[in-house]
């Protein structure tokens, strides 16, 4: 389930109907798929494009989208690193990011054109567009990993449009996922196991 972060608020929406709501006049739109009992996780690309075959078509047809396919990103991937660098600055794309998260997680910051920033992690199960035009920066979460439908109008318009401000340098790429540590914290705290 996404969890939805305003950090100049210091507010966490947690709920899937109040992060939909919040999501809704900036055009971004937020929707939970069904995961349990469909394609695993790391399943081929084809099985899972024909898992979600029925949502995905609707998809399409709701957003004018053309093509799907999914992507899949583990911390082991050669040029990891310099792949997320071309994302995690504020940028544009000429059409809509659409993900459907398979596996792993994942962290979009989005500059409205009125109003704070905020963050949306999302995880399997999630489904987030993010409208083209939208000034925003992605991150993944510290155990770098995620596999992902993407769906397109025209892939070429999904390259990113640099805004050349530096505002994504201000915000954390903090994931509130299972392994979130809060800043300063020590596992001991969070986790009473390892406090032996
Ligand atoms: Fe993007």
């Amino acid at each position: 389930m996404a969890l939805l972060r305003i950090p100049a608020e210091d507010r966490l929406l947690r709920g899937p109907e109040e992060i939909r709501d919040y999501l809704a006049p900036f055009g971004i739109f937020y929707e939970r798929w069904a995961v349990e009992g469909r394609a695993g996780a790391n399943a081929t690309s084809e099985e899972i494009l024909a898992a979600y075959a029925p949502e995905v078509d609707a998809l399409k047809q709701r957003g004018g989208y053309i093509t799907a396919d999914v992507i899949d990103v583990t911390a082991d991937i050669p040029g990891l690193q310099a792949m997320l660098d071309k994302f995690n600055k504020e940028h544009t794309h000429a059409e809509d990011e659409v993900r459907f998260i398979v596996r792993g997680r994942g962290i979009f910051h989005v500059h409205p054109p009125a109003g704070p920033v905020f963050a949306i992690e999302v995880e399997a199960g999630d489904l987030i567009n993010v409208p083209a035009g939208t000034k925003h920066w992605f991150d993944l979460c510290a155990d770098r990993d995620i596999r992902a439908i993407r769906l397109f109008r025209e892939k070429a318009g999904w390259t990113p449009v640099y805004t050349g401000d530096g505002i994504a340098a201000g915000f954390q790429p903090l994931c509130f996922g299972p392994n979130y540590l809060p800043p300063g914290a020590t596992v001991a705290a969070t986790h009473p196991a390892f406090a032996a």
